[in-house]
């Protein structure tokens, strides 16, 4: 047995309205997706990284693979191109990884500071239960229910409510399944987790954290910078 991981890098970030593909971006000289291609191949597995791309970022994306990866590590690694929509994308990755892998992890490449120990509490509860697993963290702020001129109608009650993150963890066959069968063009997904819910399977969470956090619009990019520069990662 082994270990997929797929990252996903192949968004155009046009939120973040960078001049790059998001997952290309720079933090203190280092682009995103060489995070997310270090923490994985840290992990004491044996494993293999499909890394999905912008096609024209493939060449790129190989050299980068050769400077990180040592050739004795525990990891192989292969590169994909992405699709329009953030679940194509997953389906190309998942399509790409060996037959002995059993647990795949689906990673956004937009989260360059998720810990070895996040990747790690989610495979271990995945092993533990044979569920499908996401970090999740309580949500801090006040939840309105507003409509389209922004008037609030309701405040929500947040006690049943999680934010969920990235590493999400499935055995193989579920994701694969879900993939498979689940009606995804109409109504696309904004996870990994929502296609095995569709398909009926449980979904359970572990503790995320903070520094999983997901560079998404300018300020975000602030914010990983102050990570970095307190020395938080
Ligand atoms: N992603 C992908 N393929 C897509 C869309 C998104 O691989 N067709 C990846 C992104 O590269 C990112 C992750 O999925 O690492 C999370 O998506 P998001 O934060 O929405 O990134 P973008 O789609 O790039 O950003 P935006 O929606 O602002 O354009
Ligand atoms: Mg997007």
């Amino acid at each position: 047995p082994m270990l997929g991981v797929v990252l996903v890098a192949a968004g155009r970030g046009e939120r973040l309205g960078a001049a790059v593909p998001k997952a290309f971006v720079e933090l203190r000289g280092r682009t995103l997706i060489e995070f997310g291609i270090a923490v994985a191949t840290s992990l004491p597995h044996r494993g293999h990284l499909v890394i999905v791309v912008p096609e024209q970022r493939a060449a790129q994306t190989l050299d980068l693979i050769d400077s990180i990866v040592q050739p004795d590590s525990s990891w192989s690694v292969t590169v994909v191109p992405g699709g329009r929509e953030r679940h194509e994308s997953v389906s190309f990755g998942i399509d790409a990884l060996p037959e002995s892998v059993n647990t795949v992890l689906v990673h956004d490449a937009a989260r360059p500071f998720a810990s070895a120990e996040l990747f790690e509490r989610v495979i271990s509860e995945v092993h533990r239960t044979g569920d499908s697993v996401v970090p999740a963290l309580p949500i801090a702020n006040t939840l309105k229910r507003v409509d389209a001129e922004g008037i609030v109608h309701e405040t929500i009650d947040r006690t049943p409510l999680v934010a969920v993150q990235t590493p999400q963890g499935f055995p193989r066959e579920t994701i694969a399944a879900a993939h498979a069968t689940a009606q995804l063009h109409t109504d696309p997904p904004t996870d990994d987790a929502e296609v095995v819910q569709r398909a009926g399977a449980r979904v359970r969470t572990v503790t995320g954290e903070m520094r999983a956090h997901k560079l998404t619009t300018p300020d975000d990019l602030r914010i990983l910078e102050f990570f970095l520069a307190a020395n938080v990662v």
